[in-house]
Parts: structure tokens; C-alpha cells; sequence
């Protein structure tokens, strides 16, 4: 009986230095330590034993279930030691390497020069307002003093999602916004999107604008000469050359367009200002009566000036951009360079 034991102990160690992973060990566990385990099958067999070895073997048999329990709890260790050492291994952190840089983005062109002009016209006093690009008629057109018939409202240039309801197309009807909800003295800013059904090199169905305001008692047309002139030397630099000529607006009377000498030539004539000299950058004018009678300010006691321009073609002209499309193709290689 003893070498018996002694057998079934020599046999389960050599078997336990065989097994490497946990449900190996647990296999062994149950096949000599179980309930119907080799061990226990001994046990059993004690009562078959004479009083006076039972409790020798019995002994033995403890001392061996002992010791195979100590010898598998061991290895138990062992195994998950290795295993927590080995995931420590593959989950090593070397943290002298560099980092992973995250590329870092460039602001588009366009936000740029809206951010530029901006911060000229608050240097001089002018906060920014907003409007919706999805607008009222009313807004866009009938309180700008666009009579029923005009052709802006045609559908070749207006989007319209229904009788009433249309894409801005310019960035006027902020000005009407702002009139109906403040008084005089307004001096706003209003840059923004707009939609106007066209497309080719120089037009885009989608494109910005930036609208100003100026309403006060005894605002001049001076006064619109003044603060366009600042404008367009801060932008353009000092010195540039400023042209205005008469022009027609429903919502401004006088009205004018204001044309910067040549950026690419410098006023000598080149294909960009197609040999005028002159390149055309904004439409502007003292502010219709009939534009106030729609926001009930009495223009017996206010006047003011209005003017707008388009942001692409400001942007085409001070990074020397030929092609608007270039704009919205969101080409990295191109929108890096600004
Ligand atoms: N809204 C005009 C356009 O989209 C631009 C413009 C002209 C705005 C004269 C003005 C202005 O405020 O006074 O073509």
C-alpha cells in the first residue's frame, strides 16, 4: 500500500512538471485530489485495512495528498507568475520614444480674410452681427427696396425653397435684422454665407459675403469714404489706390462701386484687372429712406452708409488665387500654403 502511494505521488509529479497552463493543472488537480480521484480511491480503500496499519497508511496517505496539494499549488503560482510576467513584456511601454505628432490643421483662406477684415472694422468701433441663410423674402429682398419685378429675383440667380422662403443671396437682409431690433447708433459687420445659382471659375453657388452698417445722426458720405479708405489700406496696405464710381443699388441712394488700384500690377494694366487698372472690391452707398420706412427709423433724423463684399474674390486677390473653385475643393496641398 505505502509503495503503491508512493508510486501514485512519484507519477504525479513527473506529470505535474509536464503540464504549463492552468487548465492543465486543474485536469491534475481533479484526477488525483478529486472526488473520484486516484488518491481518493485509496482512501477508500482504508477501511479494508487492519486496525493497525489503517492509521500508518492513513498517515501516509495524508501526507502525500498534502504534499501533491502543496507541489500543484506551486506550480499554480509559477504559471500565473509567468503569465503576468509575460503580458508585463508585451504590454512594455518605452516611454523615452518620441511621440506621435497629431498633423496640426491650417485655418481655410477664406476664415482668414473674414478674421482680417474683422479685426480692422472692430478696430474702428464696428461689432458683428448674424443673420440665417435660410431667409424671408422680406429680409432678402422686399424690405431692401427690391421692387416685385426686379430681375435678382429671378430664378437664375435666387434659390428659392418656396414662394417666400430662399437662400440668402447677399448679406443685406442682416442689415434690415438688426435695424428692426436696435436703434441708432448701429455700427455692425456682418460676414456670412450666401447662395446664388451660378457657377464657373470666378462664381460659386455657394460663397461669403461681408455686409456693414453704419447708422447714426449726421453720417455722411464722407463719412462711408472715410472708413472705406482706412479699410482698404489696412487690408491692402497703405497707399493703395481707392476709386469710387456711381453705381446702382435698390437699397442705397447715392450708390457706388469702389474700385483698389491693381494689386497685381500696381494700376499699369495686366490681364487680372483686364488692362483697367482697377480692380472693382465692393459695393456701398448711403442707406434708401425707403429702406428705414421698412424699419421704422425716421430717416429725417438718421442717415447712413451700407456696404458689402464678396470674401473670394478679396481672398483670389491678396493670395493671388486664379481659380475660385480651388477654394472649395478642400485640397490639403493647397489650403497648406496660407
Ligand atoms: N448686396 C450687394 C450684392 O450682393 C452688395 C452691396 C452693395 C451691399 C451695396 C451693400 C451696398 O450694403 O450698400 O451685390
Amino acid at each position: 500500500m505505502r509503495e503503491k502511494l508512493e508510486a501514485l505521488l512519484a507519477a504525479a509529479v513527473t506529470e505535474l512538471s509536464q503540464v504549463g497552463t492552468e487548465e492543465g493543472l486543474q485536469e491534475l488537480r481533479v484526477k488525483y485530489l478529486g472526488k473520484k480521484g486516484e488518491l481518493t480511491a485509496v482512501m477508500k480503500g482504508l477501511g479494508a485495512l487492519s486496525p493497525e496499519e489503517r492509521p500508518i497508511i492513513g498517515q501516509v496517505v495524508n501526507t502525500v495528498k498534502g504534499e501533491l496539494e502543496v507541489k500543484i499549488d506551486s506550480a499554480a503560482l509559477q504559471i500565473r507568475e509567468a503569465k503576468k510576467a509575460e503580458k508585463l513584456r508585451a504590454e512594455r511601454i518605452d516611454v523615452t520614444l518620441p511621440g506621435r505628432r497629431q498633423p496640426i490643421g491650417t485655418r481655410h483662406p477664406i476664415t482668414l480674410v473674414i478674421e482680417e477684415i474683422t479685426a480692422i472694422f472692430a478696430g474702428l468701433g464696428f461689432t458683428v452681427a448674424e443673420g440665417p441663410e435660410i431667409e424671408h423674402d422680406f429680409y432678402n429682398f422686399e424690405a431692401l427696396n427690391f421692387p416685385k419685378d426686379h430681375p435678382a429675383r429671378d430664378m437664375q440667380d435666387t434659390f428659392f425653397i418656396s414662394d417666400t422662403i430662399l437662400l440668402r443671396t447677399h448679406t443685406s437682409p442682416v442689415q434690415i435684422r438688426t435695424m428692426l431690433e436696435q436703434e441708432p447708433p448701429v455700427r455692425i459687420i456682418a460676414p456670412g454665407t450666401v447662395y446664388r445659382c451660378d457657377s464657373d471659375a470666378t462664381h460659386s453657388p455657394m460663397f461669403h459675403q461681408i455686409e456693414g452698417l453704419m447708422v447714426d445722426k449726421g453720417i455722411t458720405f464722407g463719412d462711408l469714404k472715410g472708413i472705406l479708405t482706412i479699410f482698404i489700406n489696412q487690408l491692402f496696405g497703405q497707399g493703395t489706390g481707392v476709386r469710387l464710381r456711381p453705381s446702382f443699388f435698390p437699397f442705397t441712394e447715392p450708390s457706388a462701386e469702389v474700385d483698389i488700384a491693381c494689386v497685381i500690377c500696381n494700376g499699369k494694366g495686366c490681364r487680372v484687372c483686364k488692362n483697367t487698372g482697377w480692380l472693382e472690391i465692393l459695393g456701398a452707398g448711403m442707406v434708401d429712406p425707403e429702406v428705414y420706412r421698412h424699419v421704422n427709423y425716421d430717416s429725417e433724423i438718421y442717415s447712413g452708409f451700407a456696404f458689402g463684399m464678396g470674401i473670394e474674390r478679396i481672398a483670389m486677390l491678396k493670395y493671388g488665387i486664379s481659380d475660385m473653385r480651388l477654394l472649395f475643393e478642400n485640397d490639403l496641398r493647397f489650403l497648406k500654403q496660407f
